[in-house]
């Protein structure tokens, strides 16, 4: 359905390889490539097996033969790129966090809604088969109101002191860095399997690491031996939330980046009043279903699950389906919105990014004033 459209990628480090193996699974063509500087673009177009690699993410995102520009660079670029992308009549795929404060977030999500263009936001927890099966339960009633939603995402590889990357400084990642980064994928998640909107919240931050060793060119998710100068550091490393929703439920999140031995554990229980749904990114494959009577561990296998989940489940039991199968699944029914003008039940979308946004600004705010913060949902929100 996708096969012809036309798609470039801005910022071609850890998720833009990522989003151009999905781009070219789903029968796009990867008409372009920026990166940081002429010269990486060229490596990268070798690399990703680009038509053209662009001398800038500027001149990319207005050129004439792209549909889709997909932007995967550091966050401080996010807005000035799609805003660019968005004027010059491109659909747009975001990486979260969309902007860098609740604020520029709305005024981007007005303009995608004003110029019409499809503009998601990859929160891909969404496209695991056994995530779609959790939301089918909690929406047709098989767990009972939703009383308690809890859980964690937590990381290692910011664990030390010698551990750099651009997230850790304010001006290129923001003021959030753990809960702008991985915070915004738990609670999109649990928003989107519950079908709650957290309403109210009350968060810490820590900050474990107040100095840290500056190091260039340090590659997300691995170890060095920072050889730098140290330099303080503002943004947290950590995050507990607590917080009530629309549907009358309580919950917690613990985020960390400090987590040592945890690598990407986005682990989320829903307990029900019949019964309790769990799932863990790490081991995505099932779903734990606990009643008072039995536990019960839901394999994804496309025979017995729901249509919902099924329609996810693209290859056979045994054979296991993880992180990448979820951004193909992703990019794949963005392209389709693209060539169709109508996205599928559950696709990502800026309004969703701009609600990140805005409980992002709510826990930082939460901390540092030591208080709840209201975060229920604006009409405003929903027009994008
Ligand atoms: N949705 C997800 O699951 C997910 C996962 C990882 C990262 N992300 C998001 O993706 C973005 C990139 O993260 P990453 O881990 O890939 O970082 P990264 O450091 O691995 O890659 C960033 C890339 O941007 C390039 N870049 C820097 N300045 C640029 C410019 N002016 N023009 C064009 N390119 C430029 C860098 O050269 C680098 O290749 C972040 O916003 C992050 O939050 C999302």
């Amino acid at each position: 359905m996708s096969r012809g459209v036309r798609v470039a990628i801005a910022g071609t480090g850890f998720i833009g390889a990522v989003h151009a193996r999905s781009a070219r699974l789903a029968g796009a063509s990867l008409v372009g490539v920026a990166a940081s500087s002429p010269e990486s673009a060229r490596r990268a177009q070798a690399a990703l097996g680009a038509e053209r690699a662009f001398d800038s993410a500027e001149e990319m995102v207005a050129a004439d033969d792209i549909d889709v520009v997909h932007i995967c660079t550091p966050n401080h670029l996010h807005v000035p790129l799609a805003e660019a992308a968005l004027a010059a009549g491109k659909h747009v795929i975001l990486e979260k966090p969309i902007a860098l404060d609740a604020d520029s977030a709305q005024a981007l999500t007005d303009a995608a809604h004003d110029a019409g263009r499809i503009a998601a936001v990859p929160f891909v927890y969404r496209y695991y088969p056994t995530v779609r099966e959790a939301r089918e339960r909690v929406r047709t009633g098989a767990t009972g109101p939703v009383r308690l939603i809890h859980g964690t995402y937590l990381q290692d590889w910011l664990l030390r002191p010698t551990d750099d990357n651009w997230r850790v400084e304010e001006d290129l990642g923001g003021a959030s860095r753990a809960f702008a980064d991985i915070g915004s994928h738990w609670c999109d998640l649990a928003e989107f399997v519950t079908g709650h909107r957290i309403t109210r919240l009350c968060a810490r931050t820590k900050t474990a690491l107040t100095e840290r060793v500056k190091t260039e060119s340090h590659a997300a998710f691995s170890a060095v031996n920072g050889s730098g100068t140290a330099r303080a550091v503002g943004t947290e490393d950590a995050a507990i939330v607590l917080f009530e929703t629309d549907g009358g439920a309580v919950g917690s999140t613990v985020i960390s980046q400090i987590s040592a031995g945890r690598k990407n554990r986005l682990w989320l229980e829903v307990d029900g009043a019949e019964e309790a749904v769990q799932f863990c990114q790490e081991e995505p494959e099932e779903l734990w279903v606990g009643r008072r009577e039995h536990v019960t561990l839901i394999k994804r296998d496309p025979e017995h699950l729901s249509a919902a989940a099924q329609r996810y489940a693209v290859l056979p039991p045994g054979h296991p389906q993880g992180y990448a199968d979820s951004f193909d699944a992703f990019v794949a029914e963005v392209y389709e919105a693209v060539v169709t003008g109508t996205p599928a039940d559950g696709m990502p979308q800026f309004a969703d990014g701009l609600r990140a946004a805005r409980l992002t600004d709510a826990v930082l705010r939460s901390a540092r004033e030591d208080r709840w913060i209201d975060v229920s949902i604006k009409s405003a929100e929903v027009a994008g």
